[in-house]
């Protein structure tokens, strides 16, 4: 009998320190979880899997040096990328085509995730930061 109390108080517990999960951090996981398809499906077969490059023709997105400039990102995966660029010191030319199929929602998903994946981060990038800048650089 005391063992089963026991486990049924050790079950409230972690019950509700589980429901302490914010809202916020919910959203996180939910748009990191999108994110990794909608890379899997539109970035992956130039970018790699693991957002690890392939050799001189498409730079890597894992811990790029190019990632602290997230309003360029944002716009570059919308309208694409030309022109000499240099990514953690290796130089690449090559046009990256503009992806105008993904939603402002699938942006900030990719976003999320890359960040949270790569870029250090531990938040969530929503629509409302990404659509105003989307419309900055609207091309
Ligand atoms: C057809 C191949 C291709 C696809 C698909 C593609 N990219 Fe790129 N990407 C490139 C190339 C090539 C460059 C470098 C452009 C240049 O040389 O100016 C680049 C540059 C980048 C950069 C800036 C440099 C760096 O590596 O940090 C980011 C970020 C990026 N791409 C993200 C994405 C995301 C996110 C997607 C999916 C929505 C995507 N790319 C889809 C080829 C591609």
């Amino acid at each position: 009998m005391m063992r089963l109390t026991g486990f049924f108080i050790a079950l409230v517990v972690f019950a509700s320190v589980s429901s302490c999960q914010s809202d916020e951090e919910i959203k996180r996981e939910q748009y990191i979880t999108e994110g990794i398809l909608v890379f899997k499906n539109n970035c992956a077969n130039c970018h790699q899997n693991k957002g690890e490059g392939l050799a001189a023709l498409y730079p890597p997105i894992a811990k790029s040096d190019y990632l602290v400039d997230k309003k360029s990102v944002i716009c570059l995966i919308r309208y694409g990328q030309q022109g000499a660029i240099v990514v953690n010191g290796k130089h690449y030319n090559r046009p990256m085509p503009a992806q105008p199929q993904l939603s402002d929602l699938e942006v900030a998903e990719l976003i999320t995730y890359i960040y949270n994946e790569w870029g250090g981060e531990t938040k969530l990038t929503g629509v409302k930061t990404v659509t105003p800048i989307l419309d900055q650089c609207k091309k």
